[in-house]
C-alpha cells in the first residue's frame, strides 16, 4: 500500500494536533495548533535582515536561509508546544503561492516528516491561511462573513460563504496594497518592508498632500494602487528636481490615509450591500494601526462584529497555516509524496 492509500484510511480527529510549516517568502515558520483554533507554539525565523540592502526579498537568499533554519525552527515549535513528534496527528504545509525555491524547502521537509511519522500531509494555500488567521483570534468566528485581505501580493474583499467556499467580491486591478507601501517607502528612503516604516513616519506627519483617491466613490469593490503610487513618486521627484524641501512625514501620512481610507470604504460598502454584520481581516497590511483604528471605529458605529487578528497573525506566520490546514484535514484533503510547490495557486 502506498503512503497516500494508507493515510487515506486515517481516522479524522476533531482535536487533532497539527504541525504547520510556512516557507513561502523570507519567514521560516513552524507552529503547533490543536483542534484548529488553539495555538500551542509559534516560531518564526526570518532572513529579512539579509534582504534589506536589496530593497526586497532575493529568492535565492531566502531559499538558502530556509534550508539552514527549517530543522531548528520545527524542533523549537515542537519543544515549545510541550509535545514530541509522536504526538503529532497531521503535518500542514504551505505549497503556494510564493517563491518556488522557498516553498520547496518547506514542502520537502513536510513530506519527509509526514512519511516518517506515517501521518497525513495537508497542502495549504498561503492566501487561504491569511483568511483563516481570524479563526485563531476569535473562537466564535464562523462563516458566513466578509474578509478584507490586504497583503504584499493580494488585496481583496472576500465573501467567506462557508469554511471552504469563497466569493471574491473585488480585488486590485494592479498593485497590491502592501506592494504600494513597499514602493512608496523606497522613494522616501525607508527600509524594506515599507509598511511598518511608513506607519511609524506617518505618525509625525499630517494628511495635507493632495493625492488621487483611486477608485474611491466608484461602484464595486475593486482597488487600484498604481496611480496613487506613481503620484507619490512624482511628487517626491518633482520636489527634488526643483530643489525644494518637502516633509517626508507628511508624504507618508497622506499616502497612508489615501491607501487605507479606500480599503475601509469599500469593505464597509460590501458589508452593507451584502447584508453582513461580521468582518475579519488578514494579511500584512492588516497590521497597520491606522487601518485597525479606523475599522474599529466604523464597525462600532454600525454595530458590526470586527475580528482583528493580532498583528503577528496578520503578517506571515505558520499558525494561520495550521488553522487552514485543520479545515483541509477535516475535509480529507491529503497530499501524496508527489506534492509539489506552486508559485501561484488560486484563492
Ligand atoms: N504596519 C503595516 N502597515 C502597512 N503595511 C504593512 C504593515 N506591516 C506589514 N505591511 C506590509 O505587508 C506586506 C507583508 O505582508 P505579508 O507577509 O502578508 O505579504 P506576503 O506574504 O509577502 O504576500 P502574500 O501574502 O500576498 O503572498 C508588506 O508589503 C508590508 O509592507
Ligand atoms: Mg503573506
Amino acid at each position: 500500500m502506498s503512503y497516500l492509500e494508507n493515510i487515506k484510511t486515517a481516522v479524522i480527529k476533531e482535536n487533532a494536533v497539527i504541525l504547520a510549516i510556512e516557507s513561502s517568502c523570507d519567514e521560516t515558520a513552524a507552529s503547533v495548533i490543536r483542534g484548529g483554533r488553539e495555538i500551542l507554539s509559534s516560531v518564526i525565523s526570518t532572513s529579512m535582515s539579509e534582504h534589506v540592502r536589496f530593497g526586497g526579498v532575493v529568492p535565492e537568499i531566502a531559499s538558502r536561509a530556509h534550508t539552514s533554519y527549517i530543522s531548528k525552527t520545527v524542533e523549537k515549535a515542537v519543544l515549545e508546544a510541550g509535545i514530541t513528534l509522536s504526538d503529532l496527528d497531521v503535518i500542514a504545509v504551505t505549497y503556494g503561492s510564493g517563491l518556488i525555491g522557498a516553498l520547496l524547502v518547506g514542502v520537502s521537509y513536510a513530506k519527509a516528516l509526514a512519511y516518517s511519522l506515517n501521518i497525513p500531509l495537508v497542502p495549504v494555500s498561503h492566501i487561504r491561511g491569511h483568511v483563516s488567521a481570524g479563526y485563531l483570534s476569535s473562537k466564535e468566528l464562523k462563516p458566513p462573513f466578509i474578509c478584507l485581505l490586504a497583503s504584499g501580493g493580494h488585496t481583496a474583499i472576500i465573501e467567506v460563504k462557508d469554511y471552504y467556499t469563497y466569493n471574491v467580491l473585488g480585488g486590485t486591478l494592479d498593485d497590491a496594497a502592501g506592494e504600494a507601501f513597499d514602493k512608496v517607502a523606497r522613494v522616501l528612503g525607508l527600509e524594506y518592508p515599507g509598511g511598518p516604516n511608513i506607519e511609524r513616519l506617518a505618525r509625525e506627519g499630517s494628511n495635507v498632500i493632495e493625492l488621487p483617491k483611486m477608485l474611491k466613490g466608484k461602484k464595486g469593490y475593486d482597488f487600484s494602487y498604481s496611480g496613487l503610487k506613481t503620484a507619490v513618486i512624482n511628487y517626491c521627484h518633482q520636489k527634488v528636481q526643483k530643489g525644494e524641501d518637502f516633509n517626508k512625514a507628511d508624504v507618508a501620512c497622506s499616502f497612508q490615509c489615501s491607501a487605507i481610507d479606500v480599503l475601509v470604504e469599500k469593505t464597509l460598502n460590501a458589508l452593507k450591500d451584502k447584508g453582513f454584520k461580521v468582518l475579519s481581516v488578514g494579511g500584512g497590511v492588516a497590521a497597520n494601526g491606522y487601518l485597525r483604528e479606523k475599522l474599529e471605529k466604523e464597525c462600532k458605529k454600525r454595530g458590526y462584529t470586527l475580528v482583528l487578528p493580532e498583528k503577528k497573525l496578520c503578517t506571515d506566520n505558520a499558525c494561520m497555516i495550521g488553522a487552514e490546514g485543520y479545515l483541509q484535514y477535516l475535509n480529507g484533503n491529503f497530499a501524496g509524496l508527489d506534492l509539489n510547490a506552486q508559485a501561484f495557486v488560486k484563492l
